[in-house]
């Protein structure tokens, strides 16, 4: 045997008996809640497509459509000669839309793991401190290590210990790093207290709202929900999670924009997203502006679940949004949930560490415009069930 392989596999072995083994589920249907995964119908409760956009047929004609209209690829990086019109136009809409400052323009990206490593990148180097919060998303993080900046990471949405940790920092530049929504938690930073803090620490305020563009503030997301806007703000927003599609985008003072465009590499050295995806996402676009039955109908649900929810046995964690986490506690504990739900049709998955902290494994709960109050009440029903140990 091969001595790379074996202890690869003795790697993987632990990981099996620890409960940390991650397994990837087949779909086989149009996206959206009622789902066929490995092989049979389930309710899902799973994905980030909180306006049901994912698999919507209107949007699927705009998609086909924009394909016709400008091919699948986009054949080069943006600076070379993949940048389109549709791009274009979606950067000035969303710039427009979102407007974490007056006069913002805004960059697409294909990913948001790409876009936050390109707002990292392009504001800090190794003279920086990243000012993180300990439970943001990875990519965050992974955007200090490409920048070889200096990670700080301050505990969740405290910004008091914040302030403390800005005043005491000897660095040429700072930078504070937050998800707008937390990903695994539901809850929303206080992004009005950080925005004072960059100001009075000369700071940026990199602002990630993977999960609250196209549902708060009437769609425009979380700063627009708090009422927070700062030229020190740099927002990035996901396109594949609310907006239905996939992409990315990042909105800020147009010099910082330029800096990225000019600088950063994960937006430089990368073919664009092909254009037929940017004029899908113009499509998409005027639907969450359009959004607001849709996003009351989830408002709805949301309450709907957590009125039911608050007899279980388990932490409902507390959240306001469509992230609805029930917190189990041991890795094995929260499987064991979730295989009970899974035997009765439904999907929703456990989150381990490394994803979120040892002893606080959960069912991550995600509601979606999609949904039925019917399909809420069968997720609470089965959750009863669990609980009372039925088989
Ligand atoms: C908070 C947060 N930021 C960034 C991302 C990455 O976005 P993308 O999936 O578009 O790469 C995600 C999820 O994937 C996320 O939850």
């Amino acid at each position: 045997m091969d001595p790379l392989i074996d202890a690869l596999e003795r790697e993987l072995g632990r990981r099996r008996d620890q409960g940390l083994e991650r397994r990837r589920r087949v779909v086989s249907s149009r996206a959206g809640p009622h789902a066929r995964v490995d092989g049979a119908e389930c309710l899902a409760f799973a994905g980030n497509d909180y306006l049901g956009l994912a698999g919507d047929p209107a949007l699927a004609r705009a998609a086909a459509d924009a394909a016709l209209a400008w091919g699948v690829g986009s054949t080069a990086s943006h600076l070379v000669c993949g940048h389109y019109a549709p791009h274009e136009t979606l950067e000035s809409e969303l710039a427009g839309y979102v407007a974490p400052t007056p006069g913002a323009r805004a960059v697409t990206l294909s990913t948001g793991y790409l876009a936050n490593l390109a707002i990292v990148s392009a504001l800090a180097d190794r003279e920086t401190e990243i000012h993180a919060d300990r439970l943001n998303h990875a990519c965050l993080n992974d955007g200090a290590l490409l920048a070889r900046a200096k990670l700080v990471r301050y505990p969740h949405a405290d910004a008091g210990a914040l302030a403390a940790r800005l005043a005491a920092s000897r660095a040429r530049r700072r930078v504070i790093a937050t998800d707008a929504v937390f990903s695994m938690d539901g809850d929303i930073a206080p992004l009005a207290r950080l925005a004072e803090l960059a100001h009075e620490h000369d700071a940026w305020l990199v602002v990630d709202d993977a999960h609250g563009f196209g549902v708060l503030g009437g769609g425009r997301g979380t700063l627009a929900e708090l009422g927070v806007s700062s030229p020190r703000i740099v927002l990035m927003g996901t396109l594949g999670k609310a907006a239905g599609v996939a992409g990315a985008f990042v909105a800020a003072h147009p010099a910082v924009i330029e800096t990225i465009v000019q600088t950063a590499r994960p937006y430089i050295y990368t073919t664009a997203a092909p254009p037929m995806l940017a004029q899908t996402l113009l499509a998409s676009l005027g639907r969450i502006r359009a959004a607001d039955d849709a996003r009351a109908h989830l408002a709805a649900l949301v309450a709907r679940f957590r009125a039911g929810a608050a007899g279980l046995p388990w932490t409902l964690a507390d959240s306001r949004t469509a992230i609805q986490p029930l917190i189990v506690g041991g890795a094995r504990e929260a499987s064991a949930v979730s295989a009970g739900l899974a035997r009765r049709g439904l999907y929703v998955p456990a989150i381990r560490p490394p994803t979120v902290p040892a002893g606080t494994s959960r069912l991550r709960v995600s509601l979606s415009a999609a949904h039925g109050a019917g399909d809420v009440d069968r997720l609470l029903a089965a959750l009863a069930a669990i609980a009372r140990g039925d088989p």
